[in-house]
């Protein structure tokens, strides 16, 4: 019985020079090729922000509900965000508070140059997270205004600074602007 092997041969090349074996080799590196795409696209699309997230990226706040000397809470990506309309006499104390007696020393100026009548600050306390609230007026501990935040005694100033207790930070500032002639804020 004749034997017909050469005929099925992987390695034996047709009229073209290819065999068998290169038509397979080729063919199984296309499948792998499409199916680390068809893996890769849904992993790279899973790594872009939710819709919802992006949403909250920039939220805008309209200021002219929040009279001098009274403050509002907005959320911003997930955290409280601590909006006060301050008075001309507080903004005054504020700027004159000395460097030396404030531990992550920053000037009131630096912080809220846009415009110092208006704080804007991560209401997350820079200790272990915790939100801190807001004080009114005079306190026993001879601080006026500020926030306390009341999980380990950390005191923050009427421009956010730490001035007493654990928390190593002022408040963050975050990005924002005004807009529509300082009726608008924009935070993110
Ligand atoms: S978390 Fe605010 S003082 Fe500890």
């Amino acid at each position: 019985m004749a034997d017909d092997s050469s005929a099925h041969d992987s390695a034996t090349p047709k009229a073209d020079g290819t065999t068998r074996r290169d038509f397979l080799t080729l063919t199984a590196s296309a499948v792998g090729a499409v199916g680390v795409g068809a893996v890769a696209i849904p992993f790279i699309n899973s790594m872009n922000p939710a819709a919802d997230v992006l949403a909250q990226a920039s939220i805008d706040v309209e200021l002219g509900d929040i009279q001098p000397g009274s403050s509002k809470v907005v959320m911003w990506r997930g955290k409280p965000v601590f909006i006060r309309h301050r008075t001309q006499t507080e903004i005054d104390k504020l700027q004159k508070t000395p460097l030396r007696e404030l531990p992550d020393p920053q000037t009131d100026l630096e912080r809220f140059a846009k415009n110092p009548a208006w704080l804007v600050v991560v209401g997350v306390c820079t200790h272990l997270g915790c939100v801190p609230n807001e004080r009114r007026g005079m306190q026993t501990d001879g601080v006026d205004g500020g926030w306390l935040c009341a999980c380990h005694g950390s005191v923050y100033d009427g421009s956010g600074r730490i001035i007493k207790g654990p928390a190593p930070k002022n408040l963050e500032v975050p990005s924002y602007q005004f807009m529509n002639g300082n009726k608008t804020l924009r935070i993110g």
